[in-house]
């Protein structure tokens, strides 16, 4: 049976990477897929792929008119909205934007990062909490937002801070949201997911196109204990898990996905050999 029959549900920067995972999963799974991202020339390569149940928008997360356009125009041809993924999210490295450690990073830098990943969260919470108020069926409001956050939110990363910053904020606002809908009588839940190694476009600004590129690549794999990358569509099985019914009792919650690397430090003691 598909998972996300009959469900409505918006993905943000979905035109690659993990956002159009999640997507294709959504829609595997039987959802209608409303597609969003900025870069509207890649989206619309992407929405073709889907046949029927999908539609793309331009949708640029940190613009409050753009939040109210889309999903007005979801309620207005959909009736409902099931599902948000707050996924769009950006390191500052592309285009890079100038140093981002905490010494040395601008202050506009600093505000970018933050305008995209965290106050794009909130404004998505917060239309997607109007609409899921007025879902059709039940008095209480019914819908599922997922807030993908980052294994950079739970640990500092000394020369990402901004990054790292805003993703630790979506991790706290997704708690915020919860107990605010629990508290209002809704049955709207808010979780996180903190991937982390996921081998997407956004790691082009980190590993380089140079010869160095594999070496990178195999440097970065060894810092998760499992010891290679994780797969965009790994990100999005989980995201079909908190999409679904099946996940009913579950808010306030976060997930890692990063291969065991927030299990553990980097190199536990062991006995000499
Ligand atoms: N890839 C990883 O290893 C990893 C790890 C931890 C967290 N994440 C998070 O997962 C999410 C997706 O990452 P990804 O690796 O797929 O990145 P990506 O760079 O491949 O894709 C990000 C998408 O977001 C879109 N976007 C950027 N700014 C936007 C805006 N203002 N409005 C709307 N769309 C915008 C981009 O156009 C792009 O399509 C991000 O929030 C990222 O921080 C990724």
């Amino acid at each position: 049976m598909p998972r996300l029959s009959g469900k409505v549900c918006l993905v943000t920067g979905a035109a690659r990477g993990i956002g159009l995972a999640i997507a294709r999963a959504f829609h595997a799974e039987g959802a209608v897929v409303i597609l969003t991202d900025i870069d509207e020339d890649t989206l619309h390569a992407a929405a073709p792929g889907f046949e029927g149940r999908c539609v793309a928008h331009r949708l640029d997360v940190r613009e409050e008119a753009d939040w109210q356009r889309v999903i007005d125009g979801v309620l207005a041809s959909h009736t409902r909205l099931d599902v948000l993924v707050n996924n769009a999210g950006i390191t500052g490295f592309d285009p890079p934007s100038g140093p981002h450690d905490p010494e040395h990073a601008s202050l506009d830098a600093w505000r970018e990062v933050h305008r995209t990943n965290l106050d794009g969260v909130f404004l998505g919470c917060k239309h997607a909490i109007r609409a899921m108020r007025t879902n059709p069926g039940s008095d209480a409001g019914t819908g599922s937002i997922i807030n993908i956050s980052s294994r950079s939110g739970v640990v500092g990363i000394p020369r990402a801070a901004a990054y790292a910053s805003s993703k630790a904020a979506v991790r706290h606002h997704t708690k915020s949201v919860a107990l605010y809908c629990a508290e209002e009588g809704l049955q709207i839940r808010c979780n996180s997911i903190q991937p982390a190694a996921i081998l997407t476009p956004m790691w082009d600004a980190m590993l380089g196109t140079g010869p160095d590129r594999e070496q990178r690549l195999a440097e970065y794999a060894r810092s998760a204990p499992l010891n290679r990358f994780g797969t965009p569509e790994e990100v999005a099985s989980l995201a079909v898990h908190l999409a679904s019914d099946d996940s009913a009792y579950t808010t306030g919650a976060e997930f890692n996905i990063d291969g065991g690397m927030l299990a553990g430090v980097a190199n536990p003691p062991k006995p000499a050999e």
